[in-house]
């Protein structure tokens, strides 16, 4: 067993004093207790998948609950692929148990052909949280020559003109999309340098995080979901807008999420304080918007019309927390981060949670997806669990005075 494991069942001895020392947030989280449900809400889920694949071999990852209450699953081809599997080893890094790496490499196993998918930028989303956490946890060969190949196939959407890489291929309003969400897919970038020696994906992750930097962000840090580039030409862009958001002008708070997530993770792979900077300019716009309610759970989009009558977004603010407790490690701010991420921890442990036994397993409920397009609004999902184990595995770090993964 590596050492990350080895220290992760260090700090899980069942002692009283280690009970206390993972709580968080003046003993408002008892981290244990949540981890120990999200292990029976994963059987359950494990459970439940193979009568959900309604005999579709290609179901291979839990999606949702619709609204007749069953377990949706996507095919590994869908962005959310992913993040079940990361559940999955995330469950192992705390608990050491084989079981559940046992269960992380049968559905990290289940998405192994999107290494060869080069029609989506969502490669990082995948391959990065199930087959990158399974690197890191197992140091397994196998994981990282296909980390490595799903690099390869995502730095065939880099272009050189726009210098960054295409996000959507199938939507014909747009020319070459690129979408603040694709700053998380530059993880497996840094990634596949550190793996290979090869600095063609750090220059490229570097690129795409400096273009969007310059152009999909507003005057007060809050970003726009879309900039729609010619890329026949330099630095030429057609529009900016948003796809799953309430307005082009909007703040759809995912995207908020993924961009304070985005560029502290390239301040972590690069030491440029310029990322730091953005980084803590986009904390600035979401701790202190006036609308983001005294749970710190935002409302799906920030400029959403009938607010305080809109629905939240559970998942975006647990990657929002995630993204605050690497961020309060790194800023002179980092008070301020870590108590952020500890009350959105807080809310979403207190009143985000399914209970033991329903939602087929799903950890956090209250998450929205799309509501623009109706879809998966006020649902479990899994992007939401995934974040949320990270921000919790995250705080057990920062308190401990441990680097985090
Ligand atoms: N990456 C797609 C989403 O955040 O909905």
């Amino acid at each position: 067993m590596n050492n990350n494991i080895t220290n992760w069942k260090q700090v899980l001895c069942v002692t009283t004093i280690l009970i206390f020392s993972t709580l968080v947030n003046a003993q408002k989280v008892d981290i244990k207790s949540v981890f120990s449900d999200a292990e029976k809400q994963t059987d359950v889920m494990i459970k439940e998948v193979p009568a959900a694949k309604h005999g579709k071999a290609d179901l291979v990852s839990p999606r949702t609950v619709d609204a007749a209450g069953q377990l949706v699953l996507s095919p590994s081809f869908r962005w959310t692929s992913g993040f079940f599997p990361g559940v999955l080893w995330y469950l192992y890094a705390y608990t050491g148990d084989k079981k559940w790496e046992e269960q992380a490499r049968i559905f990290t196993d289940n998405i192994k052909r999107e290494q060869f998918n080069g029609g989506t930028h969502d490669m990082g989303f995948k391959m990065y949280c199930s087959y990158g956490n399974g690197y890191l946890f197992t140091k397994d060969e196998m994981y990282k020559k296909i980390l490595l190949q799903s690099a390869k196939t995502l730095s065939t959407r880099f272009n050189n003109t726009v210098g960054c890489f295409r996000s959507w291929d199938t939507m014909p309003q747009f020319t070459f999309p690129v979408i603040i969400d694709n700053m998380l897919n530059l993880e497996l970038m840094f990634e596949a340098t550190k793996l290979s020696g090869d600095s063609m994906y750090y220059k490229m992750a570097v690129s795409h995080a400096n273009t969007t930097m310059k152009n999909h962000f507003r005057k007060d840090y809050s970003c726009y979901h879309v900039v729609d580039y010619d890329s026949t030409k330099t630095e030429s862009i057609i529009k900016k807008v948003t796809h799953q958001g309430y307005a082009d002008e909007s703040a759809w708070a995912r995207g908020q999420a993924w961009a304070i997530y985005g560029f502290t993770m390239c301040y972590r792979e690069t030491k440029d304080p310029k990322y730091l900077k953005q980084a803590e300019n986009v904390a600035g716009y979401i701790l202190n918007n006036p609308t983001l309610p005294a749970d710190l759970v935002p409302y799906w989009d920030f400029n959403a019309p009938n607010i305080p009558n809109e629905p939240r977004d559970a998942s975006a603010a647990a990657c929002m927390a995630s993204g605050l407790y690497e961020l309060s490690t790194y800023s002179k701010k980092g008070n301020i981060y870590r108590k952020a991420a500890d009350k959105m921890i807080e809310s979403l442990t207190n009143n985000y949670r399914s209970t033991i036994g329903e939602n087929r397993g799903f950890i956090l409920l209250h998450s929205t997806g799309a509501k623009t397009h109706n879809s998966e609004v006020d649902a479990p999902l899994p992007y939401a669990d995934y974040y949320y184990l990270e921000a919790l595995l995250r705080a057990i770090k920062i308190k401990e005075g441990k680097k985090l993964f």
